[in-house]
């Protein structure tokens, strides 16, 4: 890639009257005015130059084998505005975002995987720059980032793609759920599966999200606003599709335990909010936090057992959202209402993210 964007004389006007106000925003319908493309060639030597132009439809051949065989892959990725001083704009880790896109581009065997992340973050730095105006005030607001990477091959032969445009859209959003931070009730009765061992669930491809749709229409119309995917014999826990999940226990030696399912399996997206939420409750040295399997069995008997205290999703998109029932086999799990670990992670982590908080070295990127 090279970065020899825009000078700053010819800054592209930004325009953000459409957008709704914020209160009025629903995720990813209102797009800013400007996006970010980057072709990939490989008879011209593989990444061309990055272009800021305005949003606009793309151009695809049909035969487009992203259109055909799934060659798609993306990101999720937030600015954040400072309440207190809007010339303040952030990305949250931005760095992890760029390792999962090359990890995802590489599972599908896209070449130009190996991309320099670091001119890829300053490319999307200069978009947001561009396209401020964009970013609404406030927590729990932000400018939603789309990094996409298509496969732009012309040829219907199931193969590696030798041409791909990487682009990247932005959007000002509010919560993700309509309910904003009310809880959100899961089911894991469904008759479908994800992922597996050896598939793509750990990676950020379009191909996971499409076939959960029918499966998510049926759980919606039992009441259920998601599923929570459960693998195995055992029935083990691995994730929403929009987000990864932690339950906080009392263990039955009364210490408490915060518990997300393991990456080992690979079947489990590796989220940036998840890695920052272990690492931030890690610091805290108040109770233990695993990484290890948890089935709906142990989950069933601690709600039993009035020790399942709290359960709560997480992801960019959703940052922190309570979970109040689980259904499994049936049966409803209650879990208590939205407790002090939830509020207190979903506010620490937003701090952060907005720069009222000092966070670890490195999270809050100043852009
Ligand atoms: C995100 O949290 O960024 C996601 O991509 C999840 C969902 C909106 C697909």
């Amino acid at each position: 890639l090279q970065t020899s964007l825009l000078p700053p004389s010819q800054r592209l006007a930004s325009n953000p009257s459409k957008m709704p106000p914020k209160e009025q925003l629903q995720f990813g319908r209102v797009f800013s005015d400007h996006m970010l493309t980057i072709e990939y060639l490989s008879d011209k030597g593989g990444w061309q130059a990055p272009k800021i132009g305005k949003f606009e439809d793309l151009k695809l051949s049909p035969a487009a084998s992203s259109l055909h065989y799934g060659l798609q892959c993306f990101e999720g990725m937030k600015a954040y505005k400072s309440v207190s001083d809007p010339s303040d704009l952030r990305l949250f880790r931005p760095e992890l975002n760029m390792k999962r896109l090359s990890n995802s581009m590489h599972r599908l065997s896209k070449p130009g995987y190996d991309f320099d992340r670091k001119e890829l973050i300053e490319c999307i730095s200069e978009l947001v720059r561009v396209d401020q105006d964009w970013i609404p005030t406030g927590e729990g607001y932000s400018l939603y980032i789309r990094p996409t990477v298509i496969s732009t091959h012309p040829y219907l032969g199931v193969t590696t793609p030798s041409s791909l445009l990487l682009y990247v859209i932005t959007s000002p959003v509010g919560p993700y759920y309509k309910s904003g931070f009310a809880p959100v009730r899961l089911t894991t009765d469904t008759e479908y599966v994800r992922a597996w061992p050896g598939g793509t669930g750990n990676a950020k491809v379009g191909g996971n999200y499409a076939p959960t749709m029918l499966a998510a229409d049926e759980a919606a119309k039992r009441g259920y606003d998601q599923i929570l995917w459960i693998f195995g014999p055992n029935d083990e826990v691995t994730e929403v599709g929009a987000m990864n999940v932690f339950f906080l226990l009392r263990k039955t030696d009364g210490t408490k335990e915060l518990v997300t399912p393991p990456l080992t399996r690979g079947d489990i997206l590796p989220g940036v909010t998840r890695q920052s939420i272990i690492e931030l409750a890690q610091t805290w040295n108040e109770f233990e936090v695993s990484e290890r399997t948890i089935t709906l069995p142990e989950i069933r008997e601690a709600a039993h057992e009035n020790r399942l205290l709290e359960a709560f999703g997480a992801g960019t998109a959703a940052v922190v959202t309570p979970i109040s029932c689980i259904q499994y086999k049936g049966e409803d799990i209650d879990i208590p209402a939205t407790g002090d670990l939830t509020r207190r992670v979903f506010k620490d982590l937003m701090g952060i993210q907005y720069g009222r908080i000092e966070g670890p070295e490195g999270w809050s990127v100043r852009i």
